[in-house]
């Protein structure tokens, strides 16, 4: 199983030990009266977290690795819902008060808003997206970059896809020390801090409605940071 396919099928199960996807899915359930909504560094699984933001009507989905694209574009071609995104549905249904969806139903919430998923480094700004979004969200990606510096300008790209009052959902996990060894954190993962994320996010024009330090299921991370911003 390559990488990318193990990741979609086991980041996430969804049974009582995942308080990291519960507490993900919780606050992208939250995410009200969302038209335009950008995932960035969405990895093979843009359409479980698509599970959680009903109201979405435009989701992008951008990513640097080349094989997460493509396998998030296979999945929006053949339309099928496969157990990992059985498992998000009956999450959203059994924990976070969504209702049942029949098959047809599942693929259209699943599948169908996903507009675009492209290859794109979060260093970047997409000038398309420019103030066009209400919902801006990245779990796990900015955890990989290389600096502080890096993370800011990551942060400041965010920013300016919101539109006024659009909101900026980060999740990043951190580590005691950086050990090179896990190949979807960078060394900047052992650096950053309730406080830092705060001042960089502040720093880039969102203000802070909600900053939690959260406990994980994976035993090499020490915490979980989530944030929930909104841009002035
Ligand atoms: C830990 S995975 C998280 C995937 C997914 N967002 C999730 O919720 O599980 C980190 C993702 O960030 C992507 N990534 C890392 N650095 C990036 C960058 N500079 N620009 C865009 N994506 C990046 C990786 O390719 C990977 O898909």
């Amino acid at each position: 199983m390559s990488v990318t396919s193990n990741y979609f099928e086991t980041s996430y199960p969804f049974e009582l030990s995942d308080v990291d996807g519960a507490a993900i899915a919780t606050s992208l359930s939250r995410m009200n009266d969302v038209h335009t909504w950008i995932d960035l560094g969405c990895g093979p699984i843009l359409p479980i977290w698509a599970a959680f933001v009903r109201s979405a009507r435009r989701v992008i989905g951008l990513d640097a690795l080349e094989e997460n694209v493509a396998f998030v574009k296979s999945q929006l071609e053949a339309r099928r819902v496969l157990e990992p995104h059985r498992r998000a549905l009956r999450f959203a249904r059994d924990e976070l008060g969504f209702g049942d969806v029949v098959e047809e139903e599942a693929a259209r919430v699943l599948f169908d808003r996903i507009v675009e998923v492209s290859q794109w480094d979060v260093l970047q700004c997409c000038e398309r997206w420019v103030g066009e979004c209400d919902l801006v969200s990245q779990v796990g990606c900015f955890g990989c970059l290389q600096s502080f510096p890096q993370v800011r300008d990551a942060l400041c790209n965010a920013s300016r896809y919101l539109r006024p009052g659009g909101r900026f959902l980060s999740v990043t996990w951190v580590q005691k020390q950086y050990d090179g060894q896990r190949g979807w954190n960078g060394p900047v993962s052992a650096e950053l801090t309730r406080e830092s994320m705060i001042g960089m996010c502040i720093d880039a024009g969102l203000s802070i409605s909600r900053a939690d330090v959260l406990e994980t299921r994976d035993p090499t991370y020490d915490s979980m940071l989530l944030l929930e911003t909104i841009r002035r």
